[in-house]
């Protein structure tokens, strides 16, 4: 901040010719567990005024078409370590009821893969599956294979067909495992049992589909002690089998560090880095030509350290857990996290914001009631609307402020997306700062003629403001003033605390 105290201009320079990546359509992928009320009441709730013949509540498919989602990763998460498949497939008054230890609830079974798949053709979803390699292991992922995806004639594929799917799903993308890393897993492992495990069930997968993506489980988060140490071991054992190693990432406000906490993506792009650097060190010393992306498949904003506001007895069904009421702040971090995956799209080639409905989740539903977008909904919808394309280097020069954990951090954390068709840019950005508005200035000359076509705003002069079923449109982005293009440069100011969508145009005179 300068003496006078307004705060020096933020500054970058965009150019076609300095590109990181295309983005994959993968990297605007979600998440659904059987955890709480992601499921039950969230998704599905046969009964409800909105839910369809298949108890598919269509208010929330609406939101869910209109976040702009393409991937969901199903059935879990923790739940998935202790996952039967079997249980959840056929006519629905034969499916048992289970524990799930996962989750300390009971499991009716009522939706299950069936159910799921439903789901994705109605909404246009890619499903990503992931197979149980907690308390099952290689033959169970091919029993569940060989169901879902093998067209008839087996004793597994004509059971799927005689519980009325007659194509087969074409599950293409599976996840090995959750979280094996993790003591709370069930049948947590070391990386060397864990490596030879995935690399025993990728091989035998493959055997019956050979062009499979698959997801190694990586660190369930960068502050674990094994952290890159796993990494490497479990590359060294399925380098050749795998496409990605996965990584997951969750940020929360600390002991009301919230400088900090505005900074997570810095401790994100961190962890990206550190996992590619992993992934190459390993090729290297295999002298092998593959590279391994990354799948980021769980990232949000989570309040771990949250009590439960709600009254929950063990073995509940559906109870409300985790259940996080997301303000402008969180959005605002939100964001920016979204920003560090598209600033390394040429290696993060999918990403699953964890999670969809009601759990630590953008869109809320109440039983019997009505659906809502919280905060978060609005920068990830933004983005998955216009965050499609190229995305192009973007060398920040911005004034900093001090943070506790990481130092001092710029003010400023953007990324810019082109369509190589229509020639239209779209800068993403955040002001980190809390009190004060951020100058901007974008050099575009490189682009060629642009002018602008919107300026939307998520900020609040109450950071803490959310949006509740009562007020469902508390919060909702609005039109910056004051935005202009003239002779290819572009002047803004970010308000404080706030995550911008700058759109662009290409001019045709
Ligand atoms: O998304 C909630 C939980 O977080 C998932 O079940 C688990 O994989 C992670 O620890």
């Amino acid at each position: 901040m300068s003496e006078s105290g307004t705060t020096p201009a933020a500054r970058f320079t965009l150019d076609p010719a300095f590109a990181i990546g295309d983005v994959h359509p993968r990297v605007y992928g979600s998440f659904v567990e059987h955890l709480g009320r992601c499921v039950y009441t969230g998704v599905y709730e046969p009964g409800h005024p909105a839910a369809d013949a298949d108890g598919l509540r269509q208010d929330v498919l609406e939101l869910v078409r209109e976040l702009g989602v393409t991937t969901v990763r199903y059935p879990g998460g923790n739940f998935v370590s202790g996952y039967r498949w079997e249980d959840s497939v056929g006519p629905r008054e034969e499916r048992p009821t289970r524990l799930d230890l996962a989750w300390r609830t009971t499991e009716t079974n009522e939706f299950g893969l069936r159910e799921f798949m439903d789901f994705c053709a109605k909404t246009g979803i890619e499903p990503m599956m992931a197979v149980n390699l907690g308390t099952r292991g290689v033959e169970d992922a091919l029993r569940l294979l060989e169901y879902a995806n093998h067209p008839d004639g087996t004793e597994l594929s004509d059971r799927r067909v005689a519980h009325g799917d007659k194509e087969p799903y074409g599950i293409k993308m599976w996840c090995l495992g959750n979280e094996m890393d993790g003591p709370w897993q069930i049948g947590h492992k070391t990386a060397e049992e864990y490596g030879r495990l995935a690399a025993e069930t990728a091989r035998a997968m493959r055997m019956i589909e050979p062009d499979l993506e698959l997801v190694a489980c990586g660190s369930s988060g960068s502050g674990i002690e094994t952290f890159a140490a796993w990494e490497a071991t479990v590359l060294e054992a399925t380098y050749d089998l795998v496409d990605h190693i996965s990584l997951h990432a969750y940020y929360e406000e600390i002991d009301g560090d919230r400088d900090s906490f505005l900074a997570s993506a810095v401790d994100l792009e961190h962890f990206i880095e550190a996992v590619v650097a992993t992934c190459d060190h390993v090729g290297a010393r295999l002298k092998s030509k593959k590279r391994i992306n990354l799948s980021c498949d769980e990232w949000n904003v989570w309040y771990q350290k949250r009590p439960n506001p709600h009254q929950v007895e063990d073995w509940q069904v559906a109870p409300r857990l985790l259940e996080d009421v997301y303000s402008v702040t969180d959005a605002v971090v939100f964001g920016s996290l979204l920003i560090a995956l598209l600033r390394h799209a040429d290696r993060v080639t999918a990403a699953s914001l964890a999670q969809l409905v009601n759990v630590i989740a953008p869109i809320m539903t109440e039983p019997g009631g009505p659906a809502w977008r919280q905060t978060t909904f609005y920068p990830f919808a933004q983005a998955s609307a216009y965050g499609r394309g190229r995305v192009l280097r973007v060398e920040v020069d911005s004034p900093t402020y001090p943070t506790a954990r990481f130092g001092d951090v710029p003010l400023l954390h953007a990324t810019a997306v082109t369509d190589e068709e229509t020639g239209a840019v779209t800068v993403f950005a955040v002001n980190r700062g809390q009190t004060r508005a951020l100058p901007l200035t974008i050099d575009l000359r490189g682009l060629g003629a642009h002018t602008l076509a919107e300026h939307l705003v998520l900020a609040d002069s109450d950071p803490e403001a959310t949006n509740t079923a009562d007020r469902p449109d508390r919060v909702t982005p609005h039109s910056a003033t004051g935005t202009t293009v003239s002779d290819g440069v572009l002047h803004a100011e970010l308000e404080p605390l706030s995550w911008n969508m700058i759109r662009l145009t290409s001019r045709q005179d």
